[in-house]
C-alpha cells in the first residue's frame, strides 16, 4: 500500500559567516578551527584579479603559513583534483581555503575528504564510474570564499568532476562535504565582469526558484529505510522559507549588480540571494531546468547559467500548473500585481518576470541564440530524460523525451 513520506532531513555547513569584509577575519577563523599551515585553492583569474590579497594578508597578520595551488580550471576536471590532492599530500596542511567560483571550492572540499581519509579520487565517485563508497565523517577542514554569486558551492555537500576521457560528469556528493565554513564576502565580488554577474546570478535564480516548486517531502513514497531518503528530499518548510527570500534578493539586486560592480549593496543582496538559494536547493532539489542543462553542457561549450538562464522561463510555463499558489508567490516577490487575476494568469506573471529579468541582463532569449542546432534537439531532450535523480523532484511528471523536447522548442 502506498505510503507517503511524512519526515524530512536538512543538514547545513558547520558555520556561515557572512557580511562585506569578512575576509579580514579570514586568520581569526583559521586560527578558531586548529589550522596553522593553510593550503589555498584557487585559480589563475582569481590571481590575475588581484582578489588573493584580500585572503593572504589576514593570514600573514595571524601568522598563519600558506601555499597557494592556483590550478584550478573551469569544470575541472578528474586530472585538476588528483593534481591538487598530490599537491596538499606533500605539505602536511592541516586547513583547506578555497577561494574562487565553484570550480575551486568543489576541488578543495574533495581534496580535504582525500586528505583525511586517504585513497584515491574514484573511491568516493558515484557508481558506474568510481567505487561510491561513502564519506565517514568530516575531513580536513574547509573554508569556502566564494568569489562569484550564484554556484552555491560554498554550502553545497556536492563536487563535479569532469572526466574527459569518458567524456562523462559524475559527482562526489556527502552531507561531510560541505565546507566546514562558508565565508562569504560580497566584496570578493567586486571585479567580477557584467557578463559573469549576469549568468552566475540567474544560476541562483534558477536554483532558488527549482528548490522551491520542487516536489514536496511528502509528496512522495516513505523510504524502507531511513538511509534510502534522498540527499534531495523534496521542498518543505524551511527550504521553502528560505528559497522564496533568495527569489527576493535576486530579482531585487541582480540588475543593479549587472549594471555597477561596484554597487556593494547589490553585491551584498546578490552574495545573500546565492547562499540562500544553495541552502534551500542542496535540501530539497532541482528539476526540469538542470536536468536539460546537465544533458546540454556536454555537448554545447555554453556556461552553466547562461544554460539555466535561457532554459527557465521554458520550464516554468511547463510546471506552473502543478503549482499555481507557488508560482503566484514568485511573481509576487519578483514584484508583479496579482489582483484581480486568475491563479493561473497569476502564476504566468512569474514566467514574465524572470523573462523580463533575463532581457535587461543581456541573456540571449533563445537556445539558436546561443548556437544550438535544431537537429540535436531529441539528443539533447533524450539524454535529459535519463537525469532522473534531478527529475523525480520536477513538480510535474516527465516520462517522456517528447515532453522535454517540447519544453526546448518553446524556447528554441
Ligand atoms: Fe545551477
Amino acid at each position: 500500500m502506498y505510503r507517503p513520506d511524512s519526515i524530512f532531513e536538512f543538514s547545513l555547513n558547520h558555520f556561515i559567516k557572512f557580511g562585506a569584509g569578512a575576509c579580514a577575519e579570514l586568520g581569526y577563523e583559521v586560527r578558531k578551527f586548529g589550522g596553522s599551515k593553510a593550503l589555498i585553492v584557487t585559480d589563475k583569474g582569481v590571481v590575475g584579479a588581484g582578489i588573493l590579497q584580500s585572503i593572504l594578508q589576514p593570514l600573514e597578520q595571524e601568522g598563519i603559513s600558506y601555499a597557494v595551488f592556483d590550478g584550478v580550471i573551469p569544470e575541472p576536471t578528474d586530472h585538476t583534483f588528483t593534481e591538487c590532492l598530490s599537491f596538499a599530500r606533500q605539505g602536511s596542511y592541516d586547513i583547506i581555503i578555497g577561494v574562487g567560483g565553484g570550480s575551486a571550492i568543489d576541488v578543495a572540499k574533495t581534496v580535504g575528504i582525500l586528505l583525511k581519509f586517504g585513497g584515491e579520487l574514484l573511491d568516493y565517485v558515484a557508481p558506474p564510474t568510481g567505487q561510491g563508497k561513502p564519506i565517514p565523517g568530516m575531513g580536513t577542514p574547509v573554508i569556502a570564499c566564494p568569489t562569484t554569486a550564484g554556484t552555491g558551492a560554498e554550502v553545497s555537500p556536492a563536487a563535479v568532476i569532469s572526466f574527459k576521457e569518458l567524456k562523462l560528469k559524475a559527482g562526489i556528493s556527502s552531507p561531510y562535504q560541505r565546507p566546514t565554513l562558508a565565508l562569504v564576502d560580497p566584496c570578493l565580488c567586486i571585479s567580477m565582469p557584467p557578463k559573469v554577474t549576469a549568468t552566475t546570478g540567474m544560476d541562483a535564480l534558477c536554483h532558488a526558484i527549482e528548490s522551491y516548486v520542487t516536489r514536496q517531502y511528502d509528496r512522495k513514497a516513505m523510504p524502507d529505510a531511513p538511509a534510502k531518503r534522498p540527499v534531495y528530499g523534496g521542498c518543505n518548510p524551511l527550504s521553502d522559507a528560505i528559497a522564496l527570500r533568495a527569489v527576493e534578493l535576486v530579482s531585487d539586486h541582480l540588475r543593479r549588480a549587472c549594471d555597477n560592480g561596484e554597487d556593494l549593496e547589490a553585491r551584498w543582496g546578490m552574495s545573500l540571494g546565492s547562499l540562500m538559494a544553495g541552502i534551500a536547493f542542496t535540501n530539497s532539489g532541482l528539476g526540469l531546468v538542470h536536468a536539460i542543462a546537465l544533458s546540454l553542457g556536454g555537448k554545447y561549450p555554453i556556461s552553466h547559467g547562461e544554460t539555466v538562464a535561457i532554459l527557465l522561463p521554458a520550464v516554468m510555463e511547463f510546471n506552473a500548473p502543478s503549482n499555481f499558489a507557488k508560482f503566484e508567490e514568485i511573481a509576487l516577490v519578483m514584484g508583479e500585481d496579482t489582483e484581480g487575476l486568475s491563479r493561473g494568469d497569476a502564476a504566468m506573471l512569474a514566467v514574465q518576470a524572470v523573462k523580463r529579468l533575463a532581457a535587461d541582463i543581456g541573456i540571449p532569449s533563445s537556445l539558436k541564440a546561443v548556437g544550438v542546432a535544431e537537429k540535436d534537439l531529441p539528443l539533447i531532450a533524450e539524454d535529459a530524460l535519463k537525469v532522473q535523480r534531478l527529475l523525480v523532484g520536477n513538480p510535474r511528471r516527465v516520462s517522456t523525451a517528447a515532453q522535454v523536447e517540447s519544453v526546448l522548442r518553446r524556447i528554441y
